[in-house]
């Protein structure tokens, strides 16, 4: 061994060994899979924001609104349909009526106005009457209306 000039001991060779090869290709792998983990590291939390969340919607077909003594006459009060809002209305002459509470015009949340006797939108001042039809300001078309029901004291909306 001691022959051997110092260029053509390990490393200076210009070939490899077979440890260099191991070594190597292990080096590889480490740089090759944390580059892939950088990747996913970076586009996956991009790709689930982009991607629309899977919301299982509860088809309500009824719901407790509310309660007949706490609705008093010519007031409204705002209930959960499902996911989406209800508004269920006492008229002064004490008339239960549901409608949703989402506006036709840009889905704003309507609410009972007790002084005009309307439903109104605050978003863009649209204004619906009792029977939940569209008299003024911007909304295209009317609330959508449910069947009420009275259980007890309970009062349930129904989704036609
Ligand atoms: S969203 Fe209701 S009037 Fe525009």
């Amino acid at each position: 061994m001691g022959n051997i000039p110092a260029h053509q001991t390990k490393g200076n060779t210009g070939f490899s060994t077979p440890q260099d090869i191991t070594r190597r290709r292990l080096l590889d792998y480490l740089l090759g899979t944390s580059a892939l983990a950088t990747l996913a590291a970076i586009f996956y939390p991009i790709v689930r924001f982009m991607a629309p969340p899977h919301i299982v919607e509860a088809m309500q077909s009824s719901v407790v609104a509310a309660k007949v003594s706490e609705l008093l006459p010519n007031s409204g009060k705002i209930f959960k349909f499902g996911s989406k809002p209800g508004l269920i209305i006492r008229t002064a002459s004490g008339e239960l009526k549901a409608f949703s509470a989402v506006c036709t015009h840009l889905d704003c949340i309507v609410q009972y106005r007790s002084d005009t006797k309307q439903i109104w939108c605050a978003c863009h001042n649209g204004q619906y009457n009792l029977n939940g039809e569209n008299i003024g300001g911007p909304p295209p078309r009317p609330l959508e209306q449910y069947p009420v029901n009275k259980r007890g004291d309970d009062i349930v909306v129904n989704r036609s």
